[in-house]
């Protein structure tokens, strides 16, 4: 049976429904939620029951997986648990936990994985448990934001490769977040600040709160510069805030979107969500 696929804004995100990915699917099914995927960035699925296994065996439909870093969250897994319950005694963490003091590094506009030398292409979000008010996940077009900016503006861009550095950006956050072992996994890596999406020719900037300044540029000019560029990317009118549900999936293109997780009362509610990522296809730029 066909899909149906809704737009959910005019530059970002399309609800697919008509289709259980749960169980199985071939190369045709999976051909025209790939190509959703390439045009709207965003893919929204509703009421999918997912295991683990299952949202592992669906993520690799879109290429190789990769494991979680190591840090004070444990590490090295497909899984990413994004969560304030402690999977051992199932109760709500305390607000102050290191994990969701981590965790809460998700809370400024990134993409995925752009820390490591190959960043991610798609992420792909369940909700298992979500709380009534707050937690939403905002998403950001780079794309589109791209896509307004003047021929001059575009040009400037061209060339240009931005230092993406984990220790950086959970620095922010906490600037005692990461042990050195931590930090010696993560050295900062080199990504075009221009990437075309390779299916379809669609040029975006490329930035995240994981990114440092720019090579060649004084420090605090390329910060402000790449401040400027979420900036953009994350106006109303190139966004779009997803509202969960539990069983909802949610993909994104790491490629040309931003995400954000919002926050919410987390002494109070419960929010379980389960993250697969899924490599890219080989590094944007020539290593740091
Ligand atoms: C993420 O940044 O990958 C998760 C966002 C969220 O928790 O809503």
């Amino acid at each position: 049976m066909a899909i149906q696929i809704r737009k959910l804004t005019k530059h970002i995100g399309a609800e697919i429904s008509g289709i259980d990915i749960t169980k199985p699917l071939d190369d045709a099914a999976f051909a025209p939620i790939l190509d959703a995927f390439n045009e709207n960035s965003v893919l929204v699925f509703h009421d999918q029951d997912l295991s683990d296994d299952q949202q592992v065996a669906f993520s690799q439909h879109f290429g190789a997986l990769e494991t979680t870093v190591q840090s004070n969250v444990g590490g090295g897994t497909y899984i990413a648990n994004i969560s304030n319950v402690d999977p051992e005694t199932d109760k709500i963490l305390p607000v102050d936990d290191w994990r969701i003091v981590y965790n809460s590094g998700n809370e400024m506009w990134h993409t995925d994985s752009s820390f490591k030398p190959v960043p991610a292409l798609a992420s792909l979000l369940t909700g298992r448990e979500v709380p009534p008010e707050g937690a939403e996940t905002e998403f950001g077009s780079m794309r589109a934001a791209y896509a307004v900016m003047s021929p001059e503006e575009q040009a400037r861009l061209e060339g240009l490769i931005a230092v993406h550095d984990f220790t950086y950006s959970r620095g922010l956050v906490d600037p005692n977040l990461l042990n050195e072992e931590h930090r010696n996994e993560t050295p900062p890596v080199h990504q075009a600040v221009v990437r075309t999406n390779p299916t379809n020719g669609k040029k975006s900037f490329y930035t995240a709160s994981h990114a440092s300044h720019i090579i060649g540029w004084p420090v605090e000019e390329g910060r402000a510069f790449l401040k400027d560029l979420v900036a953009r990317a994350t106006q109303p009118e190139f966004t779009y805030s997803h509202k969960w549900q539990a069983k909802d999936l949610v993909i994104w293109d790491n490629r040309c979107v931003l995400h954000r997780g919002r926050s919410w009362d987390k002494a109070r509610y419960r929010r379980v969500m389960h993250r697969t990522t899924v490599a890219g296809d080989g590094p944007t730029a020539p290593p740091a």
